[in-house]
């Protein structure tokens, strides 16, 4: 019998398959059907900072009239961590006591002054580890490249001075120099990195000449640019590397692990399905796979397929599309 066993975020995992944030870890039944059902961890659907704030001036409009000016500033100063949504944390008390895989909770979040006293309260809800799920447009034509990374460096830091617990970072694929970025998260005490994000998709309605965001599931289509990245970044950091994309089949998370990820994460596996034991099929397949290979455990193929040589700087990508081109001429 292959052992499954991984360590995610320092924490030890009874396989590699984590189930991301999203609508199936909003509540306490559908996360104890998860971990019945083979999960190893859940990511809580996440709590977005505007949530955070707009409970704490609904908070500040309650309490203007009948306090005293100076005791309103005292309280204005600390609400955000004194008075942050207590109903996640209440799930998470509440999950905690249901179910004994790790829960990982999840904030939105863009600045770190507006919310991040809010993570210690998470931490004492009994959450195993905080993912930051730094989604964000960035749409200020006057900030710079250089200006949204430090922005998103010193929002970790912050959390990071603000908690013990192992906290992650759920990146985006848009950033100008995706390494370096890790890097400088990896050195300042980040425990694990998410690869990746998926934004909500845009859509237009040519009838009414409108916006709208359609639910957009993804397919082992997008998997390319979470595995790339991961054979790019794990030679370079020390912390975990969790795929989120692209990962419907037992084929998908092998792949994962191949390229170096520790973890591999699924959601709209879960939707599309709508039956949690696509869990089960998943695990089936990686271990039928490492039957067929010869592979006991997972340290004996993980990061294979990993790039280590990346001297001249772009090696991987540079070698793979010359081939690629090579093969296609
Ligand atoms: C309906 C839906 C809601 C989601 N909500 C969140 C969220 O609150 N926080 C978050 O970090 N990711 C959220 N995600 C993103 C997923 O966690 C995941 O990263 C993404 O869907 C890619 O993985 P997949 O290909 O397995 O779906 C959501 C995804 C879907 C489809």
């Amino acid at each position: 019998m292959a052992n499954l066993k991984t360590s995610y975020l320092g924490l030890e995992l009874k396989t590699p398959l984590v189930v991301s944030s999203g609508p199936f870890t909003n509540d306490v039944e559908s996360v104890a059907r998860l971990e019945q059902a083979g999960a190893a961890a859940v990511v809580l659907k996440s709590i977005f900072e505007e949530q955070i704030r707009d409970d704490v001036s609904g908070m500040v409009a309650a309490l203007e009239g009948d306090t005293s000016g100076v005791a309103m500033e005292y309280l204005r100063a600390d609400l955000p961590g004194q008075l942050g949504p207590e109903a996640y944390l209440d799930k998470i008390v509440a999950m905690r006591k249901r179910v004994k895989i790790p829960i990982i909770a999840s904030v939105n979040c863009v600045e770190a002054s507006k919310w991040v006293s809010y993570a210690k309260k998470i931490e004492r809800a009994g959450a195993d580890a905080l993912e930051l799920n730094l989604y964000h447009m960035p749409v200020d034509p006057d900030e710079t490249a250089g200006r949204v990374e430090s922005r998103r460096l010193e929002l970790v830091r912050a959390v990071l001075a603000e908690v013990k617990l192992p906290v992650s970072v759920k990146l985006s694929q848009h950033y100008t120099t995706l390494l370096p970025f890790a890097r400088m998260l990896d050195a300042m005490g980040v425990k694990g990195l998410v690869l990746f994000n998926r934004f909500l998709q845009t859509e237009v309605d040519i009838e009414k000449e409108s916006i709208y965001f359609a639910p957009d599931y993804s397919s082992p289509k997008v998997l390319h640019a979470q595995l790339r990245w991961t054979a790019v970044l794990r030679g370079w950091v020390r912390c975990s590397i969790a795929i989120s994309g692209g990962i419907h089949t037992g084929d998908e998370l092998v792949k994962a692990l191949l390229v170096g990820a520790d973890a591999g994460c699924i959601c709209s596996a879960l939707h599309l399905r709508n039956d949690f034991s696509v869990i089960r099929e998943i695990l089936d397949g990686l271990t039928a796979w490492m039957g067929r290979k010869g592979y006991q455990a997972l340290a004996d193929f993980r990061g294979k397929l990993r790039e280590t040589d990346l001297r001249d700087g772009q090696g991987f990508e540079r070698a793979q599309y010359v081939k690629a081109a090579g093969e296609l001429a």
